[in-house]
């Protein structure tokens, strides 16, 4: 497939139109360049320092797709509870070996191509670990999802950490893990919510990024396809045939 040059929303689109409002307490907006500091603390109280993403990286992310990095704010405290940094690829550049550093350019996401991408990729998403579990993530992903669908993309890629690895890793490989958690065997913290978001797995990522220990640096690649888009007036005589379909099914 030759997705071709596609028009690439300009910087100047009004940053309310980037917004998932929603009636609850948080909301998702773009990050803001004021924001880069609390997001840095943020993503050092869930991965460490070590893990963390720099200031200059997510500085470089202002340059690079501004439109594609998320923040969830409290409504009234303003405070940052999650994040997700995001970018275009263009899939056939990248196996399913690809490890982070190439798919993200280090981090900077120098790979980022507006022209040529053909799928969404998420370089990363963390809520603050007090916040977990009131649907924070969710939130993230829907905007996410909304984003694809504004860019004209279908699909949304991502390596999913499976920390859950870490404490049987003597006595299985990733590629077993990975599956019996997609079997349900078993339910790792970021891979089962994945799953649970509507990704499937295409397959595993050797030393996807070695910095995550708890992953053993090893991450399942999944993917995310906007279901095809129903008509909503389908002909009267198609309901009629569902109808019948339903009726003779055992
Ligand atoms: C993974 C993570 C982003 C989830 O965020 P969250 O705000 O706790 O998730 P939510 O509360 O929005 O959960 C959304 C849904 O997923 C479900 N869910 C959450 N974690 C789950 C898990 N481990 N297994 C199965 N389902 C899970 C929730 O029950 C909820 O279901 P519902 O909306 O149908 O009721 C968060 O745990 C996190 O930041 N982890 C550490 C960083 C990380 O690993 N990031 C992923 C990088 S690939």
């Amino acid at each position: 497939m030759s997705p071709g040059p596609r028009p690439h929303l300009p910087p100047s689109i009004p940053e309310e139109e980037w917004e998932e409002d929603s009636p609850g307490p948080v909301r998702v907006r773009v990050i803001r360049p004021e924001d880069i500091p609390a997001v840095i603390a943020l993503s050092r109280g869930v991965y460490g320092a070590e893990g963390a993403w720099y200031t200059r990286e997510l500085i470089a992310h202002q340059r690079v797709f501004p439109e594609g990095q998320l923040v969830a704010v409290h409504r009234e405290s303003r405070e940052p509870v999650g994040f997700a940094i995001t970018l275009l690829l263009e899939a056939r550049r990248f196996g399913i070996q690809a490890n982070w550093n190439q798919l993200t350019g280090g981090g900077t996401l120098r790979t980022h191509d507006p022209e040529r991408g053909d799928v969404l990729y998420g370089a990363g998403i963390a809520v603050d670990p007090k916040a977990r579990g009131m649907g924070v993530g969710r939130l993230l992903y829907q905007a996410r999802e909304a984003m694809a669908e504004r860019l004209g993309v279908d699909r949304i890629r991502a390596g999913a950490r499976i920390p859950g690895y870490g404490a049987v890793h003597r006595i299985m490989d990733p590629f077993r893990y990975v599956q019996e958690v997609v079997e349900g065997k078993r339910r790792d913290p970021t891979l089962s919510f994945q799953l649970h978001m509507g990704f499937n797995v295409l397959g595993v990522a050797l030393n996807y990024l070695p910095l995550d220990r708890e992953s053993r640096g090893h991450a399942a690649v999944v993917e995310w396809r906007r279901p095809p888009s129903r008509s909503l007036s389908a002909p009267e005589e198609d309901h009629q045939e569902n109808h019948d379909h339903q009726e003779a099914a055992p």
